[in-house]
């Protein structure tokens, strides 16, 4: 059986934990792709060229412990604008996509430009200032000292590139729900997500 469910968004809008839940849920494979970008981004900070860190990246990159600081954010959102680098990671994600078993992608742009005919889309979404109050909570919560102003901008910054690049900007196909997270609870952003793509599994 292969079913691909893209989940799409925004930064920190709980496309992360909404995939996990429905990856778990249906038994399906999941796959972070901003851990992608997050890897090379990090590599760009030791040095490395963008291009050749992303040809060259293998599983275990995707395993360092500092992928989630905002300053390796910020370089994946610099990286992921360089067509070359978005290039170099595509067929890695399509062809996760297509395993057996199902798969769950999360990222900016899998339903529109990796995998265009999943049979699943979500575009989860919140407001500017929703979103940045969580990952700043997270933030604090892991030890980070920063402020909320910080990482507002931190946010807006990272929206605005995402968004505007010229190759896969961040926008929700045209095929996707939308989901906005900004007045839900976890559970009841989970339970949106499963009951739309329930609705596709049953079309
Ligand atoms: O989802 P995230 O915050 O871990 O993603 C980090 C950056 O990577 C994000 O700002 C843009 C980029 N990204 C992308 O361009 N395309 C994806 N499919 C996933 C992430």
């Amino acid at each position: 059986m292969r079913f691909t469910i893209a989940i799409d968004g925004p930064a920190a809008a709980g496309k992360g934990t909404i995939s996990k839940a429905v990856a778990a849920h249906y038994g399906f494979a999941h796959l972070d792709t901003g851990l992608l970008y997050r890897a090379v981004g990090r590599k760009t900070l030791d040095g490395t060229q963008a291009v050749a860190a992303a040809e060259a990246l293998t599983p275990e990159d995707l395993e360092a412990s500092d992928l989630r600081t905002p300053q390796v954010a910020q370089a994946a959102s610099k990286v992921a604008a360089i067509p070359e680098v978005r290039a170099a990671l595509t067929d890695f994600q399509r062809a996760f996509a297509r395993r057996s078993g199902g798969a769950v992608l999360d990222g900016r742009d899998i339903g529109t430009v990796i995998c265009p005919s999943a049979e699943a889309k979500l575009f989860v979404t919140a407001s500017a200032e929703v979103r940045a109050e969580r990952r700043f909570k997270e933030l604090m919560a892991g030890g980070h000292d920063t402020g909320f102003e910080t990482v507002l901008k931190d946010v807006k910054e990272r929206d605005a590139r995402d968004m505007n690049r010229a190759d896969a900007p961040l926008k929700p196909a045209e095929d996707a729900v939308l989901i906005d997270t900004s007045s839900l609870g976890i559970d009841e952003a989970i339970a949106a997500a499963i009951a739309a793509i329930d609705a596709r599994r049953t079309a």
